[in-house]
C-alpha cells in the first residue's frame, strides 16, 4: 500500500489540455496520488500550460511566482511541475527563470511522469521535452470508474495530435509537433470503456481533428467520417462531437456523417480566422472565403439544424481596414451561434512574427470590439431562436436550487430544468421556455428513457 499523496492540476488553454490533465491524474492515481482542489494542500502541483498567445504563456510565470511565495511562507515542500505547451516550447527557460520548478514535462512525455517524479524526489531537477518514439497512449492508464463518475457523463477522447498546416501565426506545429493519428481500434476501445463506465457523450479531440487519418481495422486509412460512423455503432453512446477542425479537411465523408449519424450533434466549431482572401493567404490557411461559405452551404443542405462556431484573429500583420471589414461581413453572413475572437499575438519563431507591418495595439483593440459586437448579436439572435424549440438534453450536473439539474443542449448551451426525479447522465426532452445570457430554461416534456445512471449503476465489477 502506497502513501496517499495529493495532486493539484491547473490547466490553461484548449480541450486537449483538459484531456491531458485527466490522463496525468489517471497516471498518478496509480502512484497513490488523489486530486485536491486546493494547491496549498497538494504534495504535487502541475501547471498544464498554454502557449498559443503571449498572455496565456506569461500566465505560467505569474502562477509560479505565487507558488514560490506560498512555499516560502508555509515552508512546504510541495513539488512543482510545468507541463503543456509552454513546457515544450520554453523548458530550459522555465528552469532558468523559475528555480521553484522541480520538473518540466512536454505533452508527449506524460507517461514518463512517475519516473521523472522519482528522480525529482532525489533532488534532481528534470526536463523532458522530447518527442519519444514510444506511443504515450500505450502507457497512459485508463481512468478508474470513480474518476469517470466524477468527471460526469461527457468525456474527451484524443484521436489525433499535432498539426502540419503551419498557419503563419501559430505555434502549435512547433509545440505539438507533426500530425499523428491514433489507430481506430485503440480509439474505439477507449470509447467503449468510457461508455461501460457510464459516459453518454464523447467529444473527439485533436489540434486538427478532421485531418484524422488513422489505421482502420481493415488495414486501410480511415478518415474522421468513417471513424464517427464506427463510434455511432457503440450501444449507449448517444452523442458525438469533434473539435477543432480546419476548413480544408471538411471532406465529403465527414459531411455525409453529419447527414447520416443522428448521434453526431448538429454543432460544429470551424475556425475561419479572417474573412479576407488576402489575409487568409498571408496566414497560410490554404483556402479563401468562398471555400468556407461552400462548406457551410453543404453542411446546411444535409443538416439544416446545424449551428456553427468559429475563431477569429483581428490585426494580423498587414491587415487593412478594408480587409477587416471583410471579416465583419463574413461573420454577419454566416450568423455564428458562438465564436471566439482574439487580437493577433506575435509568437516567437512563427513567420508572421517577422512581418514588418505589425498592426498597432489600439487598432487591434478597436477591431476586436467591433467584431465582438457583431458576434454577440448573432449569438443572442441564435439563442433567442431556440425559444419554443424542443430537444433532448443530457443532464450533467446539479443546478443551484434544490431539484434543479443542468444539462447541455445539442449546441452546448446550459439548460436548467427542475427535475428532482432525474439523475446526472439521464437524457430528457425539454421545451425551451426562456433564454438568458448564460443559459436556457427548459420544461420537461417526457423522460426519454433512463439510459443508465452514473450515480447508482452497479458497475463496480467493471472497474479495472
Ligand atoms: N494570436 C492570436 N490568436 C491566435 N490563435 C492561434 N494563434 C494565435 C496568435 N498568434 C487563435 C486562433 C486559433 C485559436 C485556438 O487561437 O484563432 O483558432
Ligand atoms: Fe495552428 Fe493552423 Fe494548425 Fe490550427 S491549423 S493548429 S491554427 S497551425
Amino acid at each position: 500500500m502506497q502513501d496517499t499523496r495529493k495532486l493539484y492540476v491547473k490547466s490553461f488553454g484548449c480541450q486537449m489540455n483538459v484531456y491531458d490533465a485527466q490522463r496525468m491524474a489517471d497516471t498518478l492515481a496509480k502512484e497513490g496520488y488523489v486530486e485536491t482542489q486546493d494547491p496549498a494542500d497538494a504534495d504535487l502541483v502541475i501547471l498544464n500550460t498554454c502557449h498559443i498567445r503571449e498572455k496565456a504563456a506569461e500566465k505560467v510565470y505569474s502562477e509560479l511566482g505565487r507558488l514560490r511565495k506560498a512555499k516560502q511562507e508555509t515552508g512546504s515542500d510541495t513539488m512543482i511541475a510545468v507541463a503543456g505547451c509552454v513546457a515544450q516550447a520554453e523548458g530550459a527557460e522555465i528552469m532558468k527563470r523559475a528555480p521553484v520548478v522541480d520538473l518540466v514535462v512536454g505533452p508527449q512525455s506524460y507517461h514518463r511522469l512517475p519516473e521523472m517524479l522519482a528522480r525529482a524526489r532525489d533532488g534532481k531537477r528534470v526536463v523532458d521535452t522530447e518527442f519519444p518514439t514510444e506511443d504515450k497512449f500505450d502507457h497512459l492508464p485508463a481512468p478508474s470508474l470513480a474518476a469517470t463518475k466524477k468527471r460526469g457523463p461527457t468525456a474527451f477522447v484524443t484521436v489525433q495530435e499535432g498539426c502540419d498546416k503551419f498557419c503563419t501565426f501559430c505555434v502549435v506545429p512547433y509545440t505539438r509537433g507533426a500530425e499523428v493519428s491514433r489507430p481506430v481500434a485503440k480509439i474505439v476501445g477507449e470509447a467503449r470503456a468510457l461508455v461501460a463506465q457510464g459516459v453518454r457523450e464523447i467529444t473527439l479531440i485533436g489540434q486538427n481533428v478532421n485531418a484524422f487519418h488513422g489505421e482502420g481495422p481493415d488495414g486501410r486509412t480511415w478518415g474522421l467520417g468513417r471513424l464517427l460512423e464506427e463510434l455511432a455503432g457503440i450501444d449507449r453512446l448517444e452523442r458525438l462531437r469533434y473539435t477543432t477542425s480546419h476548413p480544408r479537411d471538411m471532406d465529403d465523408g465527414l459531411i455525409a456523417a453529419h447527414r447520416d449519424l443522428p448521434q453526431l450533434m448538429p454543432y460544429l466549431h470551424l475556425p475561419v480566422q479572417s474573412g479576407s482572401d488576402r489575409v487568409l493567404a498571408a496566414m497560410n490557411r490554404k483556402h479563401g472565403r468562398d471555400l468556407y461559405f461552400g462548406i457551410i452551404d453543404k453542411l446546411r443542405a444535409v443538416r439544416p439544424d446545424i449551428a456553427l462556431s468559429s475563431d477569429f484573429i483581428v490585426g494580423f500583420p498587414g491587415e487593412t481596414d478594408a480587409e477587416f471589414e471583410e471579416t465583419l461581413d463574413l461573420a454577419e453572413r454566416v450568423g455564428f451561434a458562438s465564436a471566439y475572437s482574439f487580437k493577433y499575438s506575435s509568437r516567437p519563431g512563427t513567420p508572421a512574427a517577422e512581418h514588418d507591418h505589425q498592426v498597432p495595439e489600439d487598432v487591434k483593440s478597436e477591431r476586436l470590439a467591433r467584431l465582438h459586437k457583431v458576434l454577440e448579436a448573432s449569438k443572442t439572435a441564435f439563442d433567442r431562436s431556440l425559444k419554443g424549440r424542443r430537444f433532448d438534453i443530457l443532464l450533467e450536473k446539479p443546478g443551484r436550487l434544490p431539484g434543479q439539474l443542468i444539462g447541455r443542449s445539442p449546441y452546448l448551451q446550459s439548460v436548467v430544468v427542475t427535475a428532482p426525479h432525474l439523475h446526472i447522465g439521464d437524457f430528457v426532452t425539454v421545451d425551451i421556455t426562456d433564454v438568458g445570457p448564460n443559459s436556457l430554461a427548459g420544461r420537461i416534456v417526457e423522460d426519454v428513457e433512463d439510459q443508465g445512471r452514473m450515480s447508482d449503476r452497479p458497475l463496480a465489477a467493471m472497474e479495472a
